[in-house]
């Protein structure tokens, strides 16, 4: 007999069974289900609702049930269809009849949106720490790599020279963005919809607050037919989640041009790479290749959740139930890609050498060769024009600039000095660019101080949330 049985005559068609359950996937909520419960069944007594023994003989069988269920000691079906019904059904096979009373003024909307925010709040959790993980390879490469200098793209033609550092820099504070976007999602989603029961609240006199303060909530929801219709949170989440595994496919993209004959820029340690079945000599970036490959899923689920929502009257539809695998995919995917990045940042070899033969050997310094005419009273479209002609004479001679003798500089200007040879060097060229934000060295070694400060912040919202919902898991267990 189903729990809610009572009103059919008939057993539910095996296809049924089996098309709208959502255990397959919900058992991954089992432990905040349980959680939840637990703080709900509290209130339940000292609200007077049913009575203290009552309610611990309830909690008792909980713990008792999320013991069997995390060592695989109990079968969850797909007849009790989700995971809510599951526990309950295990529930009162544990403690009897009373176990009926745990579901008192309470529908499976309010619990499974109360489910959804406490597997989210933990994930977010995770999620913030992997990320920062990544930052702090990256600024370890930062810091090893002040002095290295490669070509910077336009068009993905060499545009300026930057230092290596800058460049890994920029992925800093993209995935600080990410972070702060993580952290304020946070403050919608510790909200405890719970007491809004199906849509319209309950007639119990339950207490709300009380709820929320036992699950570390930071409130409770304003409106019950909202409480149990949003997913808001999770569409949020997933566009949270776009940007970073975006973020990790610009990178990823990067990564295997890199380490390419091509550029030969960088080589990715062999712990994280591949070989090919067929020939011995390939070494292939499959994890940067995997994760840009990966970014299609994640846009998929985002682009699905949003379409799922985008007609549904209030309050709750069965449609909802599509909140889950999607947000599960995302949170595994994006675990995934940001634990191998750390390492594989980490460990990944820089080839200064080549780095610094790609800009030897380039036009990378043009737009210094006018800035040095500007200089001399020149104005700069003028300056412009008389650098294309350089450069064009250049390449006909088959000589870089640097390669070009006074004389031969000089018909094309009779201001350029001896002292251009310095100005067009390299690091020179770097250094010129000492503007905020910019890549001469000490404006980048400033991007360092920033980024150590941010960090700081950082890890005080990691500690702080890790607490939250650590204290949470410890007075359950
Ligand atoms: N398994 C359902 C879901 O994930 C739980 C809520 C079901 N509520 C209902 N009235 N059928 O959405």
């Amino acid at each position: 007999m189903k729990l809610w049985g009572g009103r059919f005559t008939k057993p539910t068609n095996q296809l049924v069974d089996e098309y709208t359950a959502s255990i397959t996937f919900d058992q991954k909520l089992a432990q905040f289900d349980i959680q939840g419960s637990l703080a709900h069944v509290k209130m339940l007594a000292k609200c007077e609702i049913i009575s203290q023994e009552d309610s611990e003989q309830i909690a008792k069988g909980l713990l008792v049930v999320a013991e069997k269920i995390a060592n695989d000691q109990v079968e969850l079906t797909e007849e009790n269809e989700d995971i809510h019904m599951n526990v309950e059904k295990l529930l009162i096979d544990e403690v009897g009849p009373v176990g009926g009373k745990l579901h008192t003024g309470r529908s499976r909307n309010d619990q499974v949106a109360l489910d959804m925010r406490l597997y989210l709040r933990d994930a977010l959790v995770t999620i913030s720490q992997l990320l920062f993980d990544v930052q702090q390879a990256l600024v370890k490469q930062a810091e090893a790599n002040l002095d290295t200098v490669l070509p910077g793209y336009t068009h993905l033609q060499r545009a300026q020279p930057v230092l290596f550092a800058h460049h890994m820099m920029a992925y800093v504070f993209m995935f600080q963005r990410d972070l702060e976007r993580l952290a304020d999602s946070w403050k919608r989603v510790n909200k405890s919809p719970l007491g809004a029961g199906a849509l319209a609240g309950t007639s119990f006199p339950i207490d709300r607050e009380y709820v929320a303060e036992q699950l570390n909530f930071d409130g409770i929801t304003e409106n019950s037919l909202d409480s149990v219709s949003d997913r808001d949170f999770v569409v949020e989440f997933l566009a949270d989640a776009s940007l970073v595994i975006m973020h990790l496919s610009r990178l990823s993209e990067e990564l295997v041009q890199w380490s390419s004959a091509e550029f030969n820029f960088i080589e990715l340690d062999d712990a994280f790479c591949t070989g090919s079945s067929m020939m011995p000599q390939k070494k292939n970036p499959d994890v940067p290749e995997l994760v840009r490959g990966k970014t299609g899923r994640v846009f998929g689920h985002l682009s699905g959740m949003l379409t799922t929502l985008k007609g549904l009257p209030l309050a709750y539809n069965k449609d909802m139930q599509e909140d889950k695998e999607g947000m599960f995919d995302t949170v595994e995917t994006i675990k995934g890609a940001l634990a191998l990045f750390a390492p594989m940042i980490e460990t990944m070899e820089v080839k200064k050498e080549t780095m610094y033969q790609a800009v030897a050997k380039d036009y990378s310094n043009a737009t210094d060769l006018a800035d040095y005419l500007v200089g001399k009273d020149i104005p700069f479209r003028e300056a412009h024009a008389i650098v294309g002609q350089t450069v064009l004479y250049s390449i006909e001679q088959n000589k870089y600039l640097l390669d070009l003798s006074l004389e031969e500089f000089m018909q094309f200007s009779d201001q350029i000095a001896e002292d251009i040879y310095q100005v067009l060097s390299p690091k020179a060229v770097v250094n010129a660019r000492n503007v905020a934000g910019g890549t001469a060295k000490n404006r980048v070694e400033d991007q360092l101080k920033q980024a150590n400060a941010l960090f700081e912040q950082n890890q005080a919202w990691i500690e702080k949330k890790i607490q939250q919902i650590d204290q949470l898991l410890l007075t359950n267990k």
